[in-house]
């Protein structure tokens, strides 16, 4: 039994468990620190996880997903094969990995996790995230922003320091930022800002755009024209594009090298340039000025200036590009920590989170993290205008953006007609004032079996909680009844329920004891090929013998004859060692 934090990234995912007064990094299987977010099936079902998925993305380009968590939430499938997927059924996958891993080092059961999400998620994609663990056969009852949890690494290091800390998380394809102020071991976050759609991602797109124009100038066509396979032609462009962006870091100029692209009047044709890290910051620029524009806001809605920071967190592999910091340091020069890991204080942070929650941290020490909710929350309602008409849409909030939580608020409604027995509510959350422009949370809201009575005699409490997760539930009452209904979001876009959830279980079931197979067997193969050396001459040629029936039957993609083979092949070690 034990609970792990996760760090569920775009592009890179790290774990991390506490133990002995310390949060400590818990590597994969492959000992590495971080896990690539990318996931790859193999035409025999074989499933890939992690650096060796991205390495062969562009092999696999049609079997291989990345950065899944852009599409949290959001109601779009991934399709491979033809096989549609819902983002967090890819998701679990990695976090499956991830669990197993961290059993097999720690060597005991991972039964929960503390998972991270960006500040700035909305209720859809936090809830899709939960169900990710929970597919993954975690349980996640806290879900903690990526920006509180590094400011909660950091506190959990700097107990004795009071203090105003902005945390600026730029990673693979979110941006945060947040204002937190520390007080005797309680961080309490003050203002959060970010946007789900900026990243290093983002910097490989303008670098790729750069490649492409650049071969277009150059000889005068298109690059996809040439291409056998678009999707693999843009996972080849993407992996230059990275690791040019990643040698712009360090160096003031990078070469960028695609051997083969296709065929050209029967000719190889490739591209060979070099991009200079001026070029690259200038194209990034509007990021940059972006996450400044954030920063700015940040402060605002917690009422302070630059001055008032005394600590600046960089966190995310994106604050390594010297342009980043270069802008940050402008703001808040020496104030910016350099003992913070930027790929793993979130996964420290909630690694502490899951300490405080399992009691290995001592109440006494008085660590704990306050959030807020990152967006107002509010209801459509019906207003009338200035010419008396009624105008449809309008937002009207609840719960103010930056409230701290857990919060809740509740509202009377009162029925409208005669023998109305039911009330029905869409609920929003965002700062506009037309509900259109803001993010739908749900319009299947409904209040039932209300005693009918006439238009106005019945009371309705309706009760909207963001929870401690920043996830929100609402509840009612049925005042004249005293009937309480907790479940009253019966469904909402981008969240599975329970028959999508249950049959999602059922199918990664299946997929995963095919690919384990497969990995069993190769497993029972090299264990059996060093045993071979250990035996008799005769045992290493009936261990041999069976090894040859194993590999037959690995390449037939058989998975019955692969599971049987292997069993003998086990059972025949068991005889000669
Ligand atoms: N030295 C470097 N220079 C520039 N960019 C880098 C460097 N190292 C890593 N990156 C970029 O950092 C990004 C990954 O950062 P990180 O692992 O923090 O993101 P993430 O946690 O996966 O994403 P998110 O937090 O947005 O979900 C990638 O876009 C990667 O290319
Ligand atoms: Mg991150």
């Amino acid at each position: 039994m034990g609970i792990i934090g996760i760090d569920l990234g775009t592009t890179n995912s790290a774990m991390a468990y506490y133990e002995d007064g310390k949060a400590h990094i818990v590597t994969n299987d492959q000992d590495q620190r971080t896990t690539p977010s990318v996931y790859q099936v193999k035409p025999n079902g074989e499933e890939v996880i992690g650096l060796a998925a991205k390495k062969g993305a562009a092999t696999f380009a049609n079997r291989t997903v990345l950065e899944v968590k852009r599409l949290m939430g959001t109601g779009e499938d991934v399709v491979i094969d033809g096989n549609a997927y819902r983002p967090e059924e890819i998701s679990s996958k990695y976090l499956r990995y991830l669990k197993e891993s961290a059993e097999q080092k720690l060597n005991r059961n991972i039964d929960e996790a503390v998972i991270t999400v960006p500040a700035y998620f909305t209720d859809a994609q936090r809830k899709a995230t939960k169900d990710a663990g929970e597919l993954a056969g975690l349980t996640v009852e806290r879900i903690i922003n990526e920006p509180t949890a590094a400011a909660l690494a950091f506190c959990h290091d700097n107990l004795d320091e009071d203090r105003h800390l902005l945390v600026y998380d730029l990673g693979g394809g979110t941006f945060d930022v947040s204002v937190v102020e520390l007080f005797e071991g309680i961080v309490t976050v003050q203002s959060s800002v970010g946007d789900n759609e900026l990243g290093g991602t983002d910097f490989d797109k303008v670098l790729a755009n750069l490649i492409l124009e650049t071969f277009e100038k150059e000889n005068g066509y298109p690059m996809e024209t040439i291409a056998q396979d678009p999707k693999m032609l843009a996972y080849t462009i993407k992996e230059a594009a990275e690791s040019a962006k990643i040698e712009l870091s360090t160096q003031v100029e990078a070469t960028i090298m695609i051997p083969f692209i296709g065929l050209k009047d029967n000719f190889p044709v490739g591209f060979n340039g070099t991009i200079t890290r001026n070029a690259f910051e200038e194209a990034i620029r509007p990021y940059i000025d972006r996450t400044l524009e954030k920063v700015a806001t940040a402060l605002a809605e917690a009422g302070l200036t630059p001055s008032d920071i005394d600590e600046v967190l960089m966190v995310g592999g994106s604050t390594r590009v010297p342009a980043v910091q270069e802008a940050v340091d402008s703001l808040f020069g020496d104030k910016i920590r350099t003992d913070v890991n930027p790929d793993e204080v979130v996964a420290q942070g909630a690694a502490v989170q899951a300490g405080l929650k399992s009691g290995a941290i001592d109440a006494s020490t008085g660590l704990m993290a306050i959030d807020v909710c990152p967006y107002t929350l509010g209801l459509s309602i019906v207003q009338e205008n200035e010419y008396g008409e009624n105008v449809f849409g309008v937002f009207d909030p609840l719960i103010e953006k930056n409230t701290p939580i857990p919060t809740k608020q509740t509202k009377t409604y009162y029925t409208m007609e005669d023998g109305q027995e039911e009330v029905h509510l869409e609920i929003y959350q965002g700062e506009a004032r037309r509900v259109e422009d803001n993010t739908l949370v749900s319009d299947d809201i409904y209040v039932r079996n209300i005693p009918r009575n006439r238009a106005g005699a019945e009371q309705i409490q309706v009760t909207f909680h963001y929870d401690i997760n920043g996830l929100i539930n609402v509840e009612a009452l049925v005042v004249s009844t005293g009937q309480v209904v907790k479940e009253v979001i019966e469904s909402q876009q981008g969240v599975m329920s329970k028959e999508e959830k249950s049959q999602a279980v059922r199918r990664m079931e299946e997929e995963e004891h095919v690919s384990d197979a497969y990995d069993r067997a190769k497993k029972a193969i090299h264990k059996a090929e060093r045993a071979k050396a250990a035996c008799s001459e005769q045992d290493a040629a009936r261990l041999s013998d069976q090894i040859a029936h194993l590999q037959a039957a690995l390449e037939a993609e058989d998975v019955r004859a692969i599971e049987r083979n292997e069993q003998k092949l086990l059972d025949l070690l068991l005889e000669v060692l």
